[in-house]
């Protein structure tokens, strides 16, 4: 699946799977402005850290072709951009992804140096189809890598959506999955469902069903069950930001996942791409945790389940630290402890 991000260039917009309507309902939610981007990505139309990436490349274009309609490329221009550039980069704050694809498209832009509004967008549209195009590689380097970690006949637990969706295309953990399939293993998934937003009972369930890779639905609180009684034979998960110490900040109940992996003896694995390690942030410890609204928890659809006026916690990530993370799987390769020498080979094989 590589269909759910699209770029119309007749039409000028970012055309989005919405995925918050999925598995029932596939219906495209269309961006032309800064303001539809951000919208899309702090709703989750769009969500998972390359996903929301991609995303805010595109939302880089579309905000320079708002400012050119706005001031035809003369007089404040670069003041202005760098505004909508900022609003981009902090629609959410824990997926790093996000801000990396901004700081990319100003690299880009300073690399130029005096470039013309026009030309600096259409070097923008370009370079959001690079970042696209290179995720779905990465992801696929990432299953060719981590596929070989589990065996035929494995079953493999994965928490939240880190498949297609929340890609380019091929998912980091759902890439290590397909991998694995891809090497001639036989092997079947357990999708946690992933409160409050479901991102595993409604996409995760939904893309491996489409592809049909074996997948059962199991609630959040069923883990510790289905490791004890010797139904999970390893785990696979995405990351948001993985820290320099090799700590990933993932969905929240990831942490929770892990440490019960390591109770029970299973391998947790972490699969991302490097555009999530953030080695300018020391630990997980450090990373912003988004705090989301109370209506996830307190409603399902428009049903509302709880009292209303109850205080909830929407915490919507946690940070595993690393020392519960059997290896993280890049694109350059499966990276083990001690992760802040292993991620800096890795940074500097890929010259970054
Ligand atoms: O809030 P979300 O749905 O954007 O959170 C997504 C996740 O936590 C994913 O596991 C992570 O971004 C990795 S996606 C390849």
């Amino acid at each position: 699946m590589t269909d759910h991000i699209q770029y119309d260039d007749a039409a000028k917009a970012l055309k989005l799977l919405d995925q918050r309507l999925l598995p029932c309902t596939e219906e495209t939610f269309v961006c032309r402005t800064t303001e539809d981007i951000v919208y899309a990505l702090q709703t989750m139309v769009v969500r998972g850290a390359p996903a929301i990436g991609v995303t805010a490349a595109y939302g880089c274009h579309l905000a320079a072709l708002e400012i050119l309609a706005e001031t035809g490329g003369e007089g404040d221009w670069k003041t202005k951009l760098l505004e909508k550039l900022e609003i981009i980069a902090e629609a959410r704050p824990t997926a790093v992804n996000l801000r990396w694809a901004v700081v990319r498209a100003k690299d880009a832009w300073d690399a130029r140096g005096d470039v013309s509004l026009p030309d600096l967008a259409a070097a923008w549209l370009e370079l959001a189809r690079t970042i696209q195009q290179d995720d779905i590689e990465s992801c696929m380097a990432i299953g060719r890598f981590g596929g070989v970690l589990f065996n035929d006949g494995d079953t493999i637990m994965t928490h939240c959506n880190a498949g297609a969706l929340a890609t380019a295309g091929y998912g980091t953990a759902l890439g290590v999955i397909r991998g694995a399939i891809d090497q001639g293993k036989h092997v079947q998934v357990i999708a946690n469902e992933t409160r409050p937003f479901l991102q595993g009972a409604r996409l995760t369930a939904y893309e491996l069903h489409k592809d049909n890779i074996p997948v059962t639905i199991a609630c959040d609180n069923a883990c510790a069950l289905l490791m004890k009684k010797g139904m999970v034979q390893g785990v696979v998960v995405g990351a948001d930001r993985i820290t320099a110490n090799g700590d990933a900040v993932n969905k929240i109940g990831t942490y929770g996942v892990a440490v019960l992996a390591k109770q029970h003896g299973i391998p947790f694995y972490v699969a991302a791409p490097l555009s999530t390690i953030d080695r300018d942030t020391p630990t997980g410890d450090d990373v912003p945790i988004e705090d989301r609204t109370p209506r996830e928890v307190t409603h399902v659809g428009d049903v509302q389940i709880c009292p209303t006026d109850v205080p909830v916690y929407n915490f919507a990530f946690d940070p595993t630290p690393n020392e519960l993370i059997t290896a993280i799987v890049t694109e350059r390769g499966v990276l083990r402890a001690p992760y802040t020498e292993s991620i800096n080979k890795a940074f500097d094989e890929a010259g970054l």
